[in-house]
């Protein structure tokens, strides 16, 4: 493994790992978590791929400048550390807010991307609701509230199931979690209102598309992201009984095993 610094004029500091050997992986994570959310992801997936898992800007080792950026800036600053290390094709997953983060990828950077994995995320954007949620968290952050709602938010990602089995692993989750700047909560909150719908997208790009979808998801619930499902002309759809919104915590051997499935189809595929 080997870490890596970079930045660009709107990030003024990405940190990733590199690992591993073969064609381009990319793990984003999601919203609040930094990229150890991905390390129980089996190493197996390092023997085929060459894993890039940055942490995202203002999250673990990286860096953000003021309180606003946007989901593109964010990509940016992948396809700025992708440059850096000679990669000019990549697989990208991510997680719910790093899935939209690898949309925003997709669209800016087409010619670069082999597929897109969305683990447990939408090409949809925020409906009303879900935009009044973000800004009375956004308020109760400024107010202060931070650490209640960390305590509270993280435990609903995960299935009830695993919940009530795993009381450790939420508390170690709780406490990864809160290492994330109030401002960074802010300016990734306020990014995720504002992104655009891509659903047009997908339906028209050549992006192979794989949707990992967690029957217990209650932060995006399978029966709306089975809507999209079938958008792009290549889906790979897999839905996951008694896992919530965290199969890489949840559920970590298949998570793997078919992210690495999907890889080998986008980096066999004609064309
Ligand atoms: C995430 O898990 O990244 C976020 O909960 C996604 C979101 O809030 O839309």
């Amino acid at each position: 493994m080997s870490v890596h610094t970079i930045s660009t004029h709107a990030i003024p500091k990405l940190y990733y790992r590199r690992e591993g050997n073969g064609p381009v992986l990319v793990l984003l994570h999601g919203f609040p978590a930094t990229g150890s959310l991905w390390d129980e992801i089996p190493a197996k997936l390092s023997d085929r791929f060459t894993l890039i898992i940055p942490d995202l800007p203002g999250t673990g080792n990286s860096e953000l400048e003021g309180e606003v950026t946007t989901l593109t800036e964010v990509a940016e600053s992948i396809k700025a550390a992708l440059d850096d290390t000679g990669i000019d094709k990549a697989v990208i997953a991510g997680h719910s807010m790093g899935g939209y983060v690898a949309l925003a990828f997709a669209q800016a950077y087409p010619a670069t991307i082999a597929g897109v994995a969305l683990v447990h995320s939408t090409a949809a954007a925020d409906d009303p609701a879900k935009k009044d949620l973000r800004k009375k968290t956004i308020e109760l952050i400024r107010k202060g509230g931070k650490d209640s709602f960390v305590r509270s938010f993280v435990p609903t990602l995960f299935s009830s199931e695993f919940r009530n089995a795993n009381p450790g692993r939420i508390e170690a989750q709780i406490a990864e979690s809160s290492t994330m700047p109030e401002a960074t909560m802010i300016a990734f909150y306020t990014a995720m209102m504002e992104r655009k719908d891509s659903q047009d997208f997908i339906k028209t790009a050549d992006t192979p598309v794989q949707w990992i979808i967690g029957a217990d998801d209650s932060i995006i619930p399978a029966e709306k992201v089975m809507q999209q499902a079938c958008l792009s002309d290549v889906n790979f759809i897999h839905l996951y009984e008694g896992v919530g919104h965290m199969s890489m915590i949840e559920g970590p051997v298949r998570l793997a095993s078919d992210l690495e499935k999907f890889g080998v189809y986008c980096y066999s595929r004609p064309g």
